[in-house]
């Protein structure tokens, strides 16, 4: 059941992605083969699925989360894109693929990850059917807030400035809620927005992502130390190799792996507040530190 609906979720945001895409003109075409390649060429959804996840529980139908799901993953495309730049983690492997700026080069990744950015706005303000003006700014400003200075951008730099560097386990904590956990709480904000949900529901959602988000983050950076290069996608050991400040780093792989395992049990604990049915999205909580992709 969960593995379908991640399959249906990515087929179906790749579907707008594709389609948004294609519209472009060929007047810069190395460009726009560049935002294709970093948006298109793989990745999980995870970001879109909990759009469409969490939307849908709140009775809203996939046709009104199309550009919010497609949004959400162009941030994070454009996230990732930068953030394997040489200036940054300097990877050259993203998704079993040769990272952007490899396949490309390095201008035309800075400017992928540039105009992504943009589309997810021109995306999200796109005339919709049934989805109010003041729901679309109150998404502008939700999707501004995570992916800029209070998010991930801020998240990214104090990375950066960690690296080389012990810090403290509630340093490490604002880190990963910043560069990673803001994008994931969005895309259940754009949800809630979608669906007008009530401010109990709000409470207990938000108090889920936030959960969720630095799970995912501690996931990522087990699986930096415990999965295969090959079946990763990306450079096995690039954290220690670069010397970042990461969860296992810090506490030792099982701490890292009891702390990721009690995030999802608090992520849990605020479903089940909730009065619908939220197997599917439980069931996508406990994914989070199993995944080994
Ligand atoms: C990787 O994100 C970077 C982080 C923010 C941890 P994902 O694990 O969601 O990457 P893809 O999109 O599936 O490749
Ligand atoms: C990335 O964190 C967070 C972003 C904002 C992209 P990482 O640097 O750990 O992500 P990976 O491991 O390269 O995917
Ligand atoms: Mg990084
Ligand atoms: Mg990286
Ligand atoms: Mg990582």
């Amino acid at each position: 059941m969960l593995a379908q609906a991640i399959e249906l979720y990515q087929q179906r945001v790749d579907k707008v992605l594709k389609r948004k895409l294609e519209e472009l003109d060929d007047s810069a075409p190395e460009l726009k083969a560049a935002m294709t390649y970093g948006a298109l060429m793989g990745g999980k959804r995870i970001r879109p699925f909990l759009v469409y996840s969490l939307g849908q529980m709140l009775s809203v139908s996939l046709e009104r989360l199309d550009n919010a799901a497609a949004a959400i993953e162009c941030i994070h495309a454009y996230s990732l894109i930068h953030d394997d730049l040489p200036a940054m983690d300097d990877d050259e492997l993203r998704r079993g693929k040769p990272t952007v700026h490899i396949a490309f080069n390095e201008a035309q990744a800075i400017l992928a990850g540039d105009a992504l950015q943009s589309l997810a706005f021109e995306l999200i303000t796109d005339e919709q059917v049934n989805t109010s003006p003041e729901q679309q700014l109150q998404m502008v400003k939700v999707l501004a807030k995570a992916a800029g200075y209070q998010g991930m951008c801020g998240g990214q730099a104090i990375d950066l400035a960690a690296t080389d560097k012990a810090i403290s386990l509630a340093q490490l904590t604002q880190l990963h809620n910043k560069k990673t956990g803001a994008l994931i709480s969005c895309a259940v904000e754009l949800a809630i927005i979608l669906a007008n949900a009530s401010a109990t529901e709000r409470v207990q959602l938000v108090k889920f992502s936030q959960a969720l988000g630095l799970a995912f983050q501690v996931q990522d950076d087990i699986l930096d130390v415990t999965v295969s290069t090959q079946e990763l996608g990306k450079p096995q050991g690039s954290d220690e190799q670069a010397n970042k400040s990461t969860f296992p780093k810090l506490l030792g792989l099982a701490a890292a792996q009891d702390q990721a395992a009690q995030l999802v049990q608090q992520a849990l604990s605020a479903l089940e507040e909730l009065p619908y049915n939220t197997q599917l999205i439980a069931d996508f909580a406990r994914y989070i530190i199993t995944r080994r992709l």
